[in-house]
């Protein structure tokens, strides 16, 4: 496995490798590694001769007072975790190295960063296209792996891609769960025993909007009034927002007709966590 850190560097390497005819997967990460990282790692490896994986903690999503500055990191570690899933190139570039002199130019996919996640974080979805765009253009793979936990993410670089005629195939990968149901994310690490516990019950969320379905309910108020009366009872969990809409628009839904997805964002402790089911 091959590290390299500049731009320059890494567009040569991989120049190589398509004038060759082989086929690029590519990851794009923040780093500090879990297995939701390592099972997209596994997948871009599976489905093309070479899994690329990108590193870089990316500033411009981080909004003013959210954990940039903490976020955890550990290249040496994330770089044994990812040769260990067959990944053959992992690229690290610096802020210097993508942000240069300042950028005047960014991507806003309007709609669907205006709900969700986008509602609280503003810029987020901004500074996650734009970064994304600029590392779809650096690395021209033929597909690139984003997990399905950041649903709207995942749609948001859909949109984009399709928008901005990029050549891609943008591959959404399942949740990767712990055994209790929780779903990996690197912010889990700030969370103490007492909170892990009550964070479970993000995942008893989704799971009983799916039973209340299947049970004929239909119409969301109601679904979102029991999963709020399930949450009210955790006090170490604050809700950020809880809302089942369309899983193609996010546009609200008032009575499912066939699928929705449920989103939940959630203040555990110190962890701004989310997580997702489509339902139905
Ligand atoms: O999902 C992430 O880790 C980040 O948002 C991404 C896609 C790497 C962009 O910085």
């Amino acid at each position: 496995m091959k590290s390299i850190q500049s731009i320059l560097k890494v567009k040569k390497e991989l120049q190589s490798v398509k004038d060759s005819g082989l086929s690029i997967g590519f990851v794009p990460t923040m780093g500090f590694f879990h297995k939701g990282h390592l099972k997209l790692m596994e997948e871009a490896k599976k489905e093309n001769d070479l899994a690329v994986v990108s590193i870089f903690v990316n500033p411009t999503q981080f909004g003013e007072g959210e954990d940039f500055g903490k976020y955890p990191r550990d290249l040496k570690r994330d770089q044994e975790m990812a040769e260990s899933a067959g990944v053959d190139i992992v690229f690290n570039p610096s802020a210097e190295d993508i942000y240069l002199d300042g950028l005047q130019t960014e991507i806003a996919v309007s709609k669907l960063s205006s709900v969700l996640c986008g509602k609280n974080r503003k810029g987020h979805f901004t500074g996650v296209a734009t970064v994304v765009a600029k590392l779809l253009n650096i690395v021209e793979p033929d597909k690139a792996y984003f997990g399905l936990k950041d649903y709207q993410q995942y749609l948001i670089v859909c949109q984009m891609v399709k928008d901005l005629n990029i050549n891609v195939n943008i591959v959404g990968v399942p949740t990767v769960r712990d055994e209790d149901g929780l779903a990996a994310s690197s912010r889990n690490i700030y969370l103490a025993y007492d909170e892990r516990e009550e964070a479970l019950i993000l995942y008893e969320c989704l799971k009983k909007a799916q039973r209340l379905l299947d049970g004929g309910i239909r119409n969301t108020s109601q679904i979102k009034k029991v999963l709020k009366e399930m949450l009210d009872l955790k006090n170490l969990v604050t809700l950020e927002y809880l809302e089942i809409v369309n899983k193609d628009t996010l546009e609200a839904v008032e009575n499912i007709e066939n699928q929705a997805l449920v989103a939940i964002a959630a203040k555990v402790g110190k962890a701004r966590l989310i997580d997702n089911m489509v339902i139905g």
